[in-house]
C-alpha cells in the first residue's frame, strides 16, 4: 500500500538502503538529511525519491519539516529513525558536546519524530516505526559511553513506546545493526576494526542490505503483532 515512510538519515549509509528497500515495497519515501547536500542530491537523482533536508536532534526543525511532508505528500504512518553520529572517544577524552551531540541526534530524534507522527498514526489506527539502535547499545564499546547511552537508549524508548502503541494498531520496534559497511564503521582505525571482525562469526562486515530487509519485514502491513522486539542483525557477534 502507497503509504508515507519517512526515513531519517536516509540518504547515505544503511538509510539510503533502507529507502531503496521501502520504495521497492510501495512506500512514497521521504527521505531527510543534516549536512551532506552533494550525496543526497545524487541519491535523489538516482532513486526519485524525495529528499529534505533537517536536523532530526532539533525538535523546531522536525516540526516544520513533518508539517511539510504532511502538506506535500500526506501524513507519516512508517517511520524510520536511522539517523546517528559518533563522537568516539575515551571518557578521559570526551567532551560535552561530544555528549550532547550524540544524544540528541541519536535519541532525541527519536523523541521527536515518534513524538510528532503519533498522533496521526493514533487517528489512522496503523503505524510502523522502527528505531535503529546499535550492537554496542547491547553490549557496550570501549570509547563511545554516548552512543552505547544514545543506543541503549533507543533499546528502552522502543519497548516503553510499544506498549502505548499497540492499542492503536502501531508497531515499535527496533534493529540492532552489528558492524556494517559503511562511512561510520570506515573511520574506526584500520588495526582496530580488523580486531573487531575477527570477532564476528560470520567473518565479515554487514551490507547495508542486510538492516534493510529487516526494516521492509518489521513495516510490512501485515507485521502487526510484531511490536516492542529487537531484530539483532550482526553476523553473530552478540547473541542476546
Ligand atoms: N579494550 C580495552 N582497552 C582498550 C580497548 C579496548 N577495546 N581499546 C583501546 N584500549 C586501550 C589501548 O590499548 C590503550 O592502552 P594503553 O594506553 O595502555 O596503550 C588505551 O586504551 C587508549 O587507547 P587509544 O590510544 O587507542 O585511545 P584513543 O583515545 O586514541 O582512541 C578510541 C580510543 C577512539 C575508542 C579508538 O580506539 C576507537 O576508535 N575505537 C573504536 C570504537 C568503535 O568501535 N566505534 C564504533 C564506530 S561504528 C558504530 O558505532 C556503528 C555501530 O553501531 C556498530
Amino acid at each position: 500500500m502507497s503509504r508515507v515512510a519517512l526515513v531519517t538519515g536516509g540518504t547515505r549509509g544503511i538509510g539510503a538502503e533502507i529507502s531503496r528497500h521501502l520504495k521497492a515495497a510501495g512506500r512514497i519515501v521521504v527521505a531527510s538529511y543534516a549536512g551532506n547536500d552533494e550525496a543526497a542530491k545524487a541519491f535523489a537523482e538516482e532513486t526519485g525519491i524525495l529528499v529534505k533536508k533537517f536536523d532530526a536532534g532539533d525538535f523546531e526543525a522536525c516540526k516544520t519539516a513533518v508539517a511539510e511532508i504532511h502538506a506535500e505528500v500526506g501524513p507519516i504512518e512508517i517511520l524510520v529513525n536511522n539517523a546517528g553520529i559518533t563522537r568516539d572517544g575515551t571518557l578521559a577524552k570526551m567532551t560535552r558536546e561530544w555528549w550532547d551531540a550524540v544524544i540528541d541526534t541519536n535519541l532525541g530524534s527519536c523523541f521527536n519524530l515518534c513524538k510528532l507522527t503519533f498522533e496521526d498514526m493514533r487517528a489512522a489506527k496503523f503505524g510502523r516505526i522502527v528505531n535503529i539502535g546499535s550492537i554496542n547499545g547491547q553490549a557496550g564499546q570501549y570509547g563511545q559511553v554516548n552512543y552505547a547511552a544514545a543506543k541503549s537508549g533507543i533499546h528502552g524508548f522502543t519497548k516503553a513506546l510499544a506498549q502505548e502503541g499497540a492499542r492503536f494498531g502501531i508497531t515499535v520496534n527496533a534493529i540492532a545493526p552489528g558492524y556494517v559497511d559503511t562511512d561510520m564503521v570506515r573511520a574506526v582505525p584500520p588495526d582496530v576494526l580488523q580486531k573487531i571482525i575477527a570477532k564476528i562469526p560470520m567473518g565479515r562486515l554487514g551490507h547495508a542490505d542486510d538492516i534493510a530487509r529487516g526494516v521492509a519485514f518489521l513495516t510490512a502491513d501485515e507485521g502487526d503483532f510484531i511490536t516492542g522486539s529487537t531484530l539483532s542483525i550482526n553476523g553473530g557477534q552478540h547473541m542476546y
